[in-house]
This record gives C-alpha cells, sequence and structure tokens, in this order.
C-alpha cells in the first residue's frame, strides 16, 4: 500500500485502542452505577447422579443439577413427544405427570423429580397397544391441527379429569386455560375431553 494512503486516518493499532478504551468502564463508572463491572467467571456446578423413573422404566443420569426435567427427557432420554414452547411456563406444552399429578416440566428440575413416577405422551397409553381414551378423543373430535400442543393438551385433560375438574365446558376450559393452542382448536378439544371423561368415569 503507498506510504501516501497508508498515512490516512488513524492506524489498525489506534483504532484498537480507542475501542478498548471506550469497552473498558472507567472506576468512576463503575461506582456511578453507569456500567457494569467486569462479570467475574461463570460458577461451575458438579454434576450428579439422578434416577429418573420415566414410564415404568429406571433411568440413571449425570447432570448438571440445573437441568430442566423437560431437558432430562428430551435431550438426554430421547422422548420428544413433550414438548418445549415458551420453557418459561406460560404454554403447557411441557406438561407431564409427576406421581399422576400434572406438573410442567420446563419449571421442574430433573433432581426434584428423582424417585418419583414420571408419565410422558409416550408412556400413556396402556401396554396392549390401545390408545388411552383421551388419545382416542382427541382422534375421533379433530382436537389438533399442527400437533404441537398436543401432547401436553392430552396429558393435562387426563390429570383434570382425574381431578374431578371436566363436569362442564365451562369448567374444562377453566382448568385447560395453561394449555395455550396457536392453532385455536379449543372446541374441538373441550369435546374431546366431554368424550373421554365419559369413557374414564366407566372403565
Ligand atoms: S414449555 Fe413449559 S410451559 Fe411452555
Ligand atoms: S394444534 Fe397446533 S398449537 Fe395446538
Amino acid at each position: 500500500m503507498p506510504n501516501a494512503l497508508r498515512q490516512q486516518g488513524p492506524s489498525r493499532r489506534a483504532v484498537f485502542a480507542i475501542a478498548a478504551a471506550a469497552a473498558t468502564p472507567s472506576m468512576a463508572e463503575t461506582i456511578a452505577g453507569q456500567r457494569p463491572a467486569p462479570s467475574a467467571a461463570p460458577p461451575v456446578y458438579e454434576r450428579v447422579d439422578v434416577s429418573l423413573n420415566v414410564n415404568g422404566r429406571d433411568h440413571r443420569l449425570n447432570l448438571d443439577p440445573r437441568t430442566a426435567l423437560l431437558d432430562a427427557l428430551r435431550e438426554h432420554l430421547h422422548l420428544t413427544g413433550s414438548k418445549k414452547g415458551c420453557d418459561q411456563g406460560q404454554c403447557g406444552a411441557c406438561t407431564v405427570h409427576i406421581d399422576g399429578q400434572r406438573v410442567l416440566s420446563c419449571l421442574t428440575l430433573a433432581v426434584a423429580a428423582a424417585g418419583r413416577r414420571i408419565t410422558t405422551i409416550e408412556g400413556l397409553a396402556p401396554a396392549d397397544g390401545a390408545l388411552h381414551p383421551m388419545q382416542q378423543a382427541f382422534i375421533d373430535h379433530d382436537a389438533f391441527q399442527c400437533g404441537y400442543c398436543t401432547p401436553g393438551q392430552i396429558l393435562s385433560a387426563v390429570a383434570c379429569v382425574h381431578e374431578g375438574h371436566a363436569r362442564t365446558d365451562a369448567e374444562i376450559r377453566e382448568y385447560m386455560s395453561g394449555n395455550l393452542c396457536r392453532c385455536a382448536a379449543y372446541p374441538n378439544i373441550v369435546a374431546a375431553i366431554r368424550q373421554a371423561r365419559t369413557r374414564m368415569e366407566r372403565a
């Protein structure tokens, strides 16, 4: 590069020096709270052994203790039926059962589910190959379109019936309100739960 051009504007070294000075908060700025202090190294968590009983099978996992049950199911056990929608407890797509109660697996630590009975959509149907009455009812009533919310809807709906919160359409809507469906299959979902409730009560 000719010297005449090379000398136009600040050198590369000067540009880097200016950028570094701009990125480093001065002591006065840090004390005044205008700029955060340089962060410390992230904490290191020791992995822990966790025993999970999922759909009647025991699994031994070695996990970061912060692992959510949803991630343990999907990423470590490859049970991808439970869906990650919001990952913040807002949509219900990750609903599973623990000891028969519905829980949001995105907000549940895997270590907190250790030694308890976890049921996912993969383990809901009886072993004889028949569908659970709730699964059959969702098919009979076309209670899904894309199907992304459906595993969570079905797990929640089964618990809703067991809780005795499916006696009327209004009650079904109220107690299923934590399960969102972006395809808006709500009327069909209510009809499916009504059908399954009758069959589950007869069983
Ligand atoms: S993914 Fe758990 S509530 Fe949305
Ligand atoms: S069927 Fe598509 S989100 Fe519910």
